[in-house]
């Protein structure tokens, strides 16, 4: 009988044990991978996700422990269940040497991690020379660049007139293909994407707004807001929407106004509306405010670093003007087709 107390109680230790060991095992690999993943800071492999790489660990990530309903291990191996208070496993059994090194390792992590929505590497972009098209003449108006746009921030690109900025803001939304160089948005390498995926994709999940607005003439803000959408293929909540993102940008009273009946800068903010109608992951904003006055172009900019807040949108705009630098979450500054 205590010989069978004994062989009973040697048992359920043998699985505690087990169970232990599996979820500290399953809290490792999880430590692991993400250090992995936090370490990778060069793209170059397919499997490297720009969405996905992170600067830091996600919080509560690391040493992960299976929650006790998952814990293997929860029958003995003739598949006698054990009472659920013997084996759940709550914390894996850990060294105070194990424990400080973790306490150490939590006190270096980022308070928050930084998601890059963007990456590239090496980009080059190359323009035949005037005159010499095909004689092997060529201007490289991006001489290898490799950046980071980390996700719902306000990334500014800045540099003298010429020094790329439209060529690199075009690679980065799809609308042009570097000659050579990778570009990940999200987890897509877009540099190799076909034709009619990026137009896809732009329609999809990217917004844009110009320096000279494109609203349609002869729509209402409304009316250019709710196209958008429909072009996006939105099928409902489509009056609701346009609505809420005019309200946004403060033209809540203004939906029925044309654009000629608007001054530049609220045409602007309907161009941004519009931009951020159909929730796309990130918006592109060429010179949005090399049209406006000083006031104006300010006032966009704060709009801007709103809808990141508000919508969770990343946004990447280009300018030529030192003095909205500041508002920039992150600044690249360019010169003759290099960062600086
Ligand atoms: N399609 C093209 N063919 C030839 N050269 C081009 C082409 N597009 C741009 N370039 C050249 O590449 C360089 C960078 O141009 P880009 O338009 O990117 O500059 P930018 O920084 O946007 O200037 P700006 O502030 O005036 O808009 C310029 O010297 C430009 O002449
Ligand atoms: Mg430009």
């Amino acid at each position: 009988m205590r010989a069978e107390r004994e062989k009973k109680k040697e048992k359920n230790r043998a699985v505690q044990e087990l169970a232990g060991q599996e979820a500290v095992q399953a809290g490792q690999e999880q430590a692991g991978q993400e250090a992995v993943r936090a370490g990778q800071e060069q793209p170059g492999q397919e499997a490297v996700q720009a969405g996905q790489v992170q600067a830091g660990q996600e919080p509560g990530q690391s040493g992960q422990v299976q929650p006790a309903a998952e814990a293997p291990g929860q029958k003995t191996a003739d598949g006698e269940k054990q009472p659920a208070s013997r084996v759940e496993v709550k914390e894996p059994e850990r060294t105070e040497q194990q424990k400080e090194a973790e306490r150490q390792k939590g006190a270096e992590q980022p308070e928050k991690p930084v998601k890059y929505i963007i990456r590239t590497q090496d980009v080059v972009r190359s323009f035949p020379l005037p005159g010499k098209a095909g004689l092997g003449g060529e201007f490289q108006a991006l001489k290898g660049i490799s950046l980071e746009i980390p996700e719902q921030s306000l990334t500014i690109l800045r540099g003298r007139s010429g020094s790329g900025k439209t060529t690199l803001l075009n690679i980065l939304s799809a609308l042009d293909k570097p000659t050579s160089g990778r570009v990940w948005l999200q987890n897509q390498d877009i540099a190799r994407l076909s034709e009619r995926k990026r137009v896809n994709l732009r329609r999809k999940k990217l917004g844009f707004v110009f320096q000279s607005v494109s609203l349609i003439p002869m729509m209402s803000a409304y009316e250019n807001v709710e196209f958008v959408l429909r072009m996006a293929g939105v099928k409902k909540g489509r009056r609701e929407r346009a609505e809420e993102c005019l309200k946004l940008v403060g033209l809540g009273s203004r939906m029925n106004h044309m654009p000629q009946e608007m001054s530049g800068g609220e045409q602007q903010r309907v161009a941004i509306a519009r931009a951020v109608a159909h929730r796309p992951s990130i918006i592109f904003a060429d010179e949005p405010t090399g049209e406006l006055d000083s006031a104006t172009a300010l006032s966009v900019v704060n709009l801007f670093k709103q809808l990141v807040a508000k919508e969770g949108v990343t946004i990447v705009m280009t300018t030529h003007d030192v003095s909205l630098m500041g508002a920039g979450d992150r600044v690249y500054e360019l010169e003759d087709g290099r960062l600086i």
